[in-house]
């Protein structure tokens, strides 16, 4: 099998090329990828080292670039696609409310340009990573969203995914094409971009750097470990039915403030900071706008299909935590100046007012 995966630089994609390419001997991997500042070939050493050129093929571009992409799914620039797991998208809320226009081209267009080649070139199946945050917000409480639930996106990032996750289903039912989508919670894990919430309340507690929590922190996430999201991915790759939408989440939620109170007890311990220095830390500062309070999801359809999550965040937060203590380098390597100039950006004010 040939798995062409899209946005596999990032930080679930390259956990996942990685799991992937570990748990099917007999898959190959072509990784198209734009490289922006959110993608890091840094994520792939090892993947590079043990299998470029055999089972390994990164190839860098944009999925909105229409001819690159008929090149690679008819098999001229890399091994010939059976499946895609469509990951490649602008993900970070924030970034979307300073500007909508990447999130337009690339989760849009780009899925839109990745569906029309992969319908030509008659690929077998087309994973659409999309995201709990197309439903759009709930109350505090116990309701869950399901996967027949209206699409009420708040922000432009998810507004976007919400029409890429539609154009889908519109390929789906008008060509029979064969797609799934998946909407799972917000993940957790080595490799992400340390302007998400966890990695970036460790990398500020270590560096004694103010932990800007919007609004009163008690929004609601749900959390699911990266690779057991990548399981999913992959269980779903065998046994999910084309034209059908998948929930992926763990049923674990945890406002934002227990989350950062966690993560610090988790940096003290681990580092020996004491732990009131971390919690003075603590900075509520101007909210997100149209902050979803939040997202929970029923997901029994796949827990029915056989799919169950592998771990608990308690056991595997502090084993995260401890991932960015030892990789270090890494943060410092992928905090670039773009990174920089967005941080002042956006928490400049925020925290000098808070
Ligand atoms: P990420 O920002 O870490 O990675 C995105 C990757 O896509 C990067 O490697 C980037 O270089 C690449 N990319 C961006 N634009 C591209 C383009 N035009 N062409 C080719 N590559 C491009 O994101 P992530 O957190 O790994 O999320 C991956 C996917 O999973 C996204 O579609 C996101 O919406 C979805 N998702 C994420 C979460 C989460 O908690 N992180 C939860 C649910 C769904
Ligand atoms: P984030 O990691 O950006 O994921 P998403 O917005 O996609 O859920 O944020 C997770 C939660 O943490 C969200 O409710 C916003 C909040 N948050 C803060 O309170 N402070 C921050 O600096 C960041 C980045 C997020």
């Amino acid at each position: 099998m040939i798995v062409l995966v899209t946005g596999g630089a990032g930080f679930i994609g390259s956990n996942f090329v990685r799991f992937i390419l570990e748990a099917r001997p007999d898959c190959r991997v072509v990784n198209l990828d734009k490289l922006t500042y959110a993608g890091n070939l840094d994520n792939l050493r090892d993947v590079s080292h043990r299998w470029e050129g055999d089972r390994y093929f990164f190839i860098k571009g944009d999925i909105a670039h229409r001819p690159l992409v008929r090149e690679i799914f008819s098999g001229e620039k890399a091994p010939k696609p059976d499946v895609v797991v469509n990951f490649a998208a602008e993900s970070h809320v924030d970034r979307s409310i300073i500007d909508s226009t990447p999130f337009v081209e690339t989760n849009i267009k780009g899925t839109q340009v990745l569906l029309d080649a992969a319908r030509e070139f008659g690929t077998e199946l087309f994973i659409h990573v999309s995201t709990d945050e197309v439903y759009g917000s709930l109350p505090l409480g116990d309701g869950r969203f399901k996967e027949e639930d209206p699409l009420l996106p708040n922000s432009p990032y998810s507004a976007a995914k919400a029409a890429s996750d539609l154009l889908c289903r519109a390929y789906y039912r008008t060509h029979g094409f064969p797609v799934i989508v998946t909407r799972c919670c917000n993940n957790y894990g080595p490799y992400q971009f340390p302007e998400k919430l966890i990695p970036l309340m460790i990398l500020n507690a270590l560096e004694g750097k103010p932990l800007p929590v919007y609004g009163d922190g008690k929004n609601v996430r749900e959390w699911i470990h990266v690779l057991d999201h990548c399981r999913a991915l992959d269980f779903l790759i065998d046994h999910g039915e084309p034209g059908e939408i998948y929930n992926i989440g763990t049923g674990e939620e945890k406002a934002n403030i227990d989350m950062v109170r966690d993560l610090i007890a988790h940096v003290a311990s681990l580092s020996g900071k004491p732990l009131e220095e971390l919690e003075s830390l603590i900075a509520f500062v101007k909210d997100r706008p149209g902050h979803d309070l939040r997202y929970a999801l029923n997901s029994d359809k796949l827990l029915k299909l056989g799919w169950s999550p592998g771990c608990s965040l308690e056991e595997r937060l502090r084993e995260t935590v401890s991932w960015y203590l030892e990789n270090r380098d890494w943060c410092d390597r992928v905090r670039s100046g773009e990174y920089r100039e967005y941080y002042e950006k956006w928490y400049g004010d925020r925290l000098e007012g808070g």
